[in-house]
């Protein structure tokens, strides 16, 4: 349960700062991840008459920040439950599924309801565009930013009105800790005597 409520106090303030905070890579479990993300999510997606499937595939471990990962796919479930409210309840299902291909992640997060009108497409990432009652329009916008952050990509896709949508957040493997690149890394402080070759 500790952890559960580590990652919630980690996204609220994720979200409270967006995609701002520099990245924190840590080693990481994908499927873990999202299987955290959905746990925390699942009362309100039953509360919401919502079924869940999930369909993980085998991947390796990784090296990424798993609070901006986190912060994206909570914005995605929440965008899929609002998408859904519209339909019957015997309609409402979500799908979440998690693949590799060529070196990359892919979590997709498909659901059930109204669907994209081709007139908003353009708009989905903008920062402030909503179509909900009490929405921001920052979820999208900043969770864009965030994959980019992540060396990845977000998009959504329908077949229109009443036809569900699909997001789909791809991120690389990142088998290793990222490095730095070379002008912002650190200079090791010098210890020990000066080196005669560096003193005028
Ligand atoms: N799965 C979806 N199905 C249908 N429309 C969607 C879906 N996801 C996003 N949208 C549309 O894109 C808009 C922007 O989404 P975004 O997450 O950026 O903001 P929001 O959910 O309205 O507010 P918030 O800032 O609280 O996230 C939504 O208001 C909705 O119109
Ligand atoms: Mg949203």
């Amino acid at each position: 349960m500790n952890r559960h409520l580590e990652h919630i106090r980690a996204i609220v303030q994720v979200q409270q700062t967006y995609a701002k905070t520099p990245l924190l890579t840590e080693e990481c479990d994908l499927a873990q991840l999202v299987d955290d993300t959905l746990r925390i999510q699942y009362t309100s997606l039953q509360r919401h008459g919502i079924t869940l499937t999930r369909e993980f595939a085998r991947l390796p471990r990784m090296w990424h920040d798993k609070h901006k990962v986190m912060q994206i796919l909570v914005n995605l479930v929440a965008n899929a439950k609002y998408a859904m409210d519209a339909m019957p309840e015997q309609q409402r299902h979500l799908l979440v599924r998690l693949t590799m291909d060529d070196g990359w992640a892919r979590i997709q997060v498909t659901d059930s309801g109204v669907g994209l009108a081709p007139e908003i497409l353009g708009k989905l990432f903008t920062h402030g565009f909503t179509t909900r009652k009490d929405g921001h329009g920052f979820g999208l916008h900043s969770s864009a930013l965030a994959a980019k952050m992540l060396g990845g990509r977000l998009t959504l896709e329908s077949e229109g009105t009443g036809k569900g949508t699909t997001a789909t957040l791809e991120i690389p493997l990142m088998p290793e800790p990222r490095k730095p690149p070379p002008e912002t890394r650190r200079k090791e402080p010098h210890v020990g005597p000066p080196s005669p070759e560096k003193d005028p």
